[in-house]
């Protein structure tokens, strides 16, 4: 089986069936299944939009367990189950809110919450914790909701998504990263997800200290794709399709004297979006930002993030669960 990174070797492709699997990685995708899943994204947006009645998945129970915040993963994976006919058990910060507090184990955690559930989305600080998460909890799926620096395989299926809207395609693309490369799973991820199709160019604009580990450079270099690291802004390419600009992860700090020699040195204002973006460039950002876009970005045609790739994180994260729990 061909893996990046040995925290999530043993998880099975997807190989066409979703039904029953483990979402831990990009490592288990291939362009038929991304087709698959998108295949049915029209029928979840339908059902959101139009409040039609949906027992896709009545009677089945998701436990969604949170241990480190969230918004858009949270909200949009907990709308989804519930567009679709099933129900949630939402644990957020079970660090302080469970057994945890007690001395249980993060091994016992999952057992528990397997016994209750029909699959569990986990969200955690450690990379490799939904793959460990995954091996213990062998009766229901576990789907990866953002492992540490790792990797957060179903923002970039809702960032494929969007791309694909947009350009009606996935491949021959040419794609602006900024921000944190080195701490950046939703980022670490992407670049898996762009690698499976041909003839994509990724430029990453970070400074050198947020570039990608030279481990994980390598690793997404032999997947076959152009990388090309940038640390200036008159490197940019001019005919870019998407920026993918990102927040700098503080929480993967050591001090916050570290993370403000850091923050903020690439900021999206009108001007800058102007005299480095063409027209047809899709502005994106996974969320949440802290000052990398301006508010006054927001109402330009070109940026997506509080629009599309917000809504669609529901509809994919509908589709997904449908085909693993159908
Ligand atoms: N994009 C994303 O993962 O956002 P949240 O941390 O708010 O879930």
């Amino acid at each position: 089986m061909h893996s990046t990174n040995s925290a999530y070797k043993r998880f099975d492709k997807i190989n066409g069936n979703f039904k029953g699997k483990d979402i831990v990685s990009l490592d288990q995708f291939s362009q038929k299944d991304i087709k698959i899943l998108f295949d049915e994204v029209p029928k979840m947006r339908e059902i959101a939009l139009n409040a039609r009645p949906s027992k896709i998945i009545e009677g089945k129970i998701v436990v969604l367990l949170f241990y480190e915040p969230s918004s858009r993963t949270f909200g949009s994976f907990s709308t989804a189950v519930k567009q679709i006919g099933g129900q949630t058990v939402e644990i957020l910060n079970p660090q302080d809110f469970s057994s945890i507090v007690k001395g249980e184990t993060f091994e016992d955690t999952i057992r528990v919450f397997e016994a209750y559930s029909d699959a569990i989305i986990l969200r955690h600080p450690q990379v490799g914790s939904a793959s460990k998460a995954a091996q213990i909890a062998k009766l229901v799926p576990v789907i990866n909701a953002g492992d540490g620096v790792g990797e957060h395989p179903t923002q970039t299926l809702l960032d494929l998504y969007t791309i694909y809207e947009k350009f009606g395609r996935l491949d021959n693309l040419t794609v602006l990263f900024a921000g944190d490369m080195l701490n950046g799973r939703t980022v670490h991820s992407l670049i898996k997800g762009l690698a499976l199709y041909p003839k994509n160019t990724l430029y990453l604009l970070s400074l050198p200290s947020l570039k990608l580990s030279r481990k994980e450079y390598s690793n997404f270099l032999n997947l076959g794709i152009k990388l090309v690291e940038l640390e200036s802004v008159n490197d940019i390419p001019k005919n870019a399709d998407v920026w993918y600009w990102t927040r700098i992860q503080k929480e993967r700090f050591k001090s916050i004297k570290d993370y403000e020699k850091t923050s903020n040195k690439f900021v999206v204002n009108q001007e800058f979006l102007d005299t480095y973006a063409s027209k047809n460039t899709i502005l994106m950002h996974p969320l949440p930002r802290v000052g990398e876009i301006t508010p006054k970005v927001d109402d330009d045609p070109r940026a997506v993030y509080l629009k599309s790739q917000i809504r669609n994180g529901t509809y994919v994260r509908m589709a997904l669960l449908t085909k693993v729990l159908e």
